[in-house]
């Protein structure tokens, strides 16, 4: 089945689907992205993505390029013409195309969408969750403001470059104090030994996952006990367990950091009684 994108106002199959070479986006890493989990064919979380890109928008001064209700019929249109059952569609806006010049482009220039959707492997995924997953850990060498959900995202491919390499799945970036920050595409947790499941405070300095929202409402309905301050890495390999959250995969145990085992080196109770119960606190539309 050859793949649909929509592009600026069509939808166009893959291989035609382009932007104009002066596409600040592509010039300048000048937009913003959302990633999307579809499930049964239906967005999860679909407000919440919404509202974290009217506000990554906001942030960088590039307009809304359309209504919130215009928005979700080009997502929903977009996994139906892929048939997505089971996977990511992917928004990107970006400033707009205009002759290169660092600064803004001239007022009214229109920002460019575009929306892609995929199928992803759930069996393979469930699996690799049943084992659970290596991080390495990488100095955070990214900007300040990573609360913005940038294109701009090379630190992040590096890191995740640098974990393939090393047979891990994720790279955990460590500020200067030594503390983790986040993943390098995911939020990441601890579960202490007395039980308080900790994730990083959300501020510049992280980005505010969508999933981290929605395991934050489950640990208080469930009456867990939750801190959200940093935490170092010794701290991670001296905990129960450990885990990353993220659209894409959920909740995924995390069994070893640095070649070293977390807990007991198997995937943790906590973190897999949320994956499996997840998608009862998060909306799905
Ligand atoms: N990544 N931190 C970073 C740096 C991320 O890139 C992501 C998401 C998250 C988790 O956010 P959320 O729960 O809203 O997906 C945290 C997406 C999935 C990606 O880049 O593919």
């Amino acid at each position: 089945m050859s793949r649909i994108a929509y592009v600026n106002g069509r939808y166009l199959p893959l291989a035609q689907a382009s932007v104009n070479v002066e596409d600040r986006g592509y010039q300048f890493s000048d937009g913003v992205y959302e990633v999307c989990e579809v499930r049964g064919g239906r967005l999860v979380d679909e407000r919440r993505h919404i509202e974290r890109l009217r506000r990554s928008l906001s942030e960088l001064r590039i307009a809304m390029p359309m209504s919130d209700a215009a928005l979700g019929v080009v997502l929903r249109e977009t996994v139906r013409r892929n048939k997505v059952r089971w996977g990511i569609v992917y928004l990107q806006v970006n400033r707009g195309v205009a002759h290169r010049d660092h600064a803004f482009p001239p007022a009214g220039t229109s920002p460019s969408v575009v929306v892609t959707a995929r199928n992803l492997d759930a069996a393979g995924a469930d699996r690799m969750a049943a084992d659970g997953v290596a991080v390495i850990t990488v100095p955070d060498n990214r900007w300040e403001r990573v609360d913005i959900k940038s294109v701009s995202l090379l630190p992040n491919v590096l890191a995740k470059q640098a974990a393939r390499e090393q047979g891990a799945r994720e790279a955990w970036f460590v500020d200067k104090q030594g503390r983790v920050t986040e993943g390098s595409s995911s939020n990441a947790w601890i579960v202490t030994r007395d039980g308080k499941v900790v994730t990083r405070h959300a501020d510049h300095a992280i980005l505010k996952g969508i999933t981290r929202a929605v395991v934050i409402d489950a640990l208080k309905e469930q009456g867990l006990e939750l801190e959200e301050r940093a935490f170092t890495v010794d701290e991670a390999l001296a905990a129960r367990e450990a885990f990353i959250t993220s659209a894409s995969q959920v909740v995924l145990p995390v069994v070893r950091i640095d070649g070293k085992p977390v807990g007991n080196g198997a995937p943790g109770l906590i973190a897999s009684a949320l994956r499996r119960d997840f998608h009862r606190f998060a909306e799905a539309t």
